[in-house]
């Protein structure tokens, strides 16, 4: 059985002065959970997040990180960084980092592999762009992504990855993939994780993204293959991540 994963994307929100009072909000709501809670962070912000998450049960993690170790590339991140600063997971592919920096599936398989190296969970989302999806290339545009990834890492190493499906058409838009659609997505993802891997693709947990909310979380996550949520607008208040956390429940 595949624990519930629930992770906050903050993408670039918050502010210093109200960010202790949601994280801790998010300890206190949680403590009984039985769901795991992750927030993604920006990276200014991952000191606060080690200040108040240490020693909880909710975990911390990053946005993006760089394919490189260390060097001269201005505005990235390392994967060694963000270890300094305690991070259990780091979110590679998010459709607004593909689309705002051209981000290819290759360069996105060697993040997969910067991370895994320095011991950071990798959140790989996936996901089609509404004319793909209309063109009937979900699966193999999907698998595109994905198969970058697995092509640059060891079969063993797939059990330590987390993916996230998140249709681009719905991320933001309030438009939610309706749970048999993204069941679909998901069980074709783990098809394709099985054939590198058949023990580690039956573990991996397989978030939903894109407008999760609490009035459709219970319903998406009730699928036998939604293993948890990547959240994004719904992450920043209080009351709506804790919703979700306890419709994993
Ligand atoms: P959303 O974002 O929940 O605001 O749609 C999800 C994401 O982009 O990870």
């Amino acid at each position: 059985m595949r624990r519930k994963l629930v992770i906050g994307n903050w993408k670039m929100n918050g502010r210093r002065s109200d960010n202790p009072a949601l994280l801790s909000s998010i300890v206190h709501g949680t403590e009984r959970a039985r769901a795991e809670c992750v927030v993604c962070v920006p990276a200014p912000y991952l000191a606060q997040c080690e200040a108040v998450l240490a020693g909880t049960s909710v975990g911390w993690g990053a946005q993006d990180v760089s394919t490189h170790e260390l060097g001269a590339y201005t505005g990235e991140l390392a994967a060694c960084m963000l270890v300094e600063f305690g991070c259990s997971h780091v979110i590679i592919g998010h459709s607004e980092r593909r689309a705002n920096h051209c981000e290819s599936n290759e360069a996105v398989g060697m993040k997969a592999v910067a991370a895994l190296k320095a011991g950071i969970t990798p959140v790989l989302c996936v996901g089609e762009r509404l004319e793909e999806r209309r063109a009937g290339r979900t699966a193999a545009v999907v698998s595109a992504q994905l198969e970058a990834v697995l092509r640059l890492i060891d079969p063993s190493d797939v059990a330590k990855l987390v993916l996230a499906y998140e249709p681009v058409w719905a991320i933001g838009s309030g438009q939610t993939a309706t749970p048999e659609m993204a069941q679909e997505v998901h069980a074709h993802l783990r098809a394709h994780l099985a054939q590198k891997h058949a023990e580690g693709a039956a573990t991996v947990r397989i978030l939903y993204g894109g407008s999760m909310k609490p009035g459709n979380a219970k319903e998406l996550m009730a699928m036998p293959d939604i293993d948890g949520g990547l959240i994004g607008g719904a992450a920043l208040i209080a009351a709506d991540f804790l919703a979700i956390i306890h419709a994993a429940n």
